[in-house]
């Protein structure tokens, strides 16, 4: 089997933009897709030009300022919405559009109040409107993960006949299984006529937690594009997160599967994605949290530092963070506390270490962390000098 290229379609400008208080101006769009172009995306989904004046000028923006990545705008399944968005994407080297309309009963019936025929004739106009604009038409078809596969089957072979190249099937309320997704997504390529000449799409929310993990079951199944926004941030619970789909796929060469991302900048992209947005992630968020590459108790630091991968996965400098941390509090041992004051200049004795470590733990249990001014009063208070500069 030969390594499959999975392609990166970020939509942190237009799903992740719908969090409420992460609202972009032109200017941060402009500066976000100028990163994103140089983080290695190859799609950048703009926003959704026909929703307010102000983002179609940032979709226009964006669009004039890309340089590789396929630039992309959202519409719903009208002649509006499209006509709007080929507007907006009109300067863009590589444009798409990216329509659709909801396939599962409860859309059907309850937003549309339509039947599932209407819906299928509603798709393909769609498509074949975005066609006469662009070539590149990306159809969703919304709650993809709660539509029959009968009747996405046929939803997704009208679409490709209308001239569909790319196919996303959203898991929009985040309800499937993994396995579940896994083998939705198994059955369209399997089934669906027409299937080889299109790029199946994963678009996957986190309303219980499995995002990331559906989103790679799409593609172990077959998808060839994965939908994702840095940080994971999206509509409620969030969206499929780019750095851990990256770094599942850098991490795990037995899937065979692989993205053209730097993953070196994977951190400062996702701190100017915190610092534009004013969201900011967990410090415990996979890959770009604070603590992902910090250890606190003793036996983990004692093992990291006597080498690394005793308790890492993942080389810190492959994501663009420079070293592992060594964080000081009451549940470190003697290793971890020899190791940071050696960073500042104190290489300690065996004998400066054990009358130094119950001061140490003095100040660990009267605060959260010891941080390295607590450790030069430490050492002055033990009488203990420098030996180099920090
Ligand atoms: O979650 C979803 O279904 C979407 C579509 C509009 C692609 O974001
Ligand atoms: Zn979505």
């Amino acid at each position: 089997m030969s390594r499959k290229k999975i392609e990166i379609f970020d939509t942190t400008l237009r799903d992740g933009e719908q969090v409420p208080g992460c609202k972009l101006n032109k200017e941060n769009k402009i500066i976000l897709s100028e990163q994103l172009d140089l983080l290695g995306v190859d799609v950048i989904e703009a926003g959704f030009p026909v929703s307010s004046p102000g983002d179609f000028e940032s979709v226009e923006a964006v669009a004039k300022t890309v340089k590789n990545a396929v630039v992309c705008g959202l519409t719903r399944a009208n002649k509006k919405d499209i006509e709007v968005a080929a507007q907006a994407l009109l300067h863009a080297k590589r444009p798409r559009i990216h329509t659709g309309i909801g396939t599962s009963d409860s859309h059907i019936l309850h937003k549309f109040r339509s039947t599932p025929e209407a819906i299928l004739e509603r798709a393909v106009d769609a498509v074949k409107y975005a066609k006469s604009f662009v070539d590149d038409v990306e159809f969703y078809a919304e709650d993809a993960g709660r539509t029959s596969n009968e009747y996405l089957a046929r939803v997704c072979e009208a679409v490709i006949k209308a001239g569909a190249t790319v196919l996303n099937i959203p898991d929009t309320t985040g309800y499937c299984l993994s396995d579940e997704y896994g083998a939705k997504i198994k059955y369209l390529a399997e089934n669906v006529k027409g299937i080889e000449n299109v790029t199946l799409s994963v678009h996957c929310h986190n309303d219980l937690g499995l995002a990331t993990a559906n989103a790679i079951a799409g593609a172990i199944n077959g998808a060839r594009q994965i939908e994702c926004t840095i940080n994971g941030i999206g509509e409620r619970a969030g969206n499929t997160s780019l750095e851990e789909v990256v770094m599942i796929m850098k991490q795990h060469p037995r899937l065979e599967l692989y993205s053209d991302i730097n993953t070196k900048m994977l951190n400062e992209t996702s701190k100017m994605v915190q610092d534009k947005m004013g969201m900011f992630v967990q410090a415990n968020k996979a890959i770009v949290g604070e603590n992902a590459f910090a250890h606190s108790s003793g036996i983990h630091q004692d093992g990291i530092i006597k080498n690394r991968e005793t308790y890492e996965i993942i080389d810190p400098n492959d994501v663009g963070v420079n070293q592992s941390s060594i964080i000081l509090t009451a549940r470190s041992g003697r290793a971890a506390l020899a190791y940071r004051v050696k960073n500042i200049g104190y290489e300690l004795t065996k004998d400066q270490l054990d009358m130094s470590y119950p001061v140490f733990l003095e100040y660990a249990d009267a605060q959260r962390e010891v941080v390295d001014n607590d450790l030069h009063q430490i050492m002055n208070k033990c009488s203990i000098l420098q030996t180099a500069t920090a």
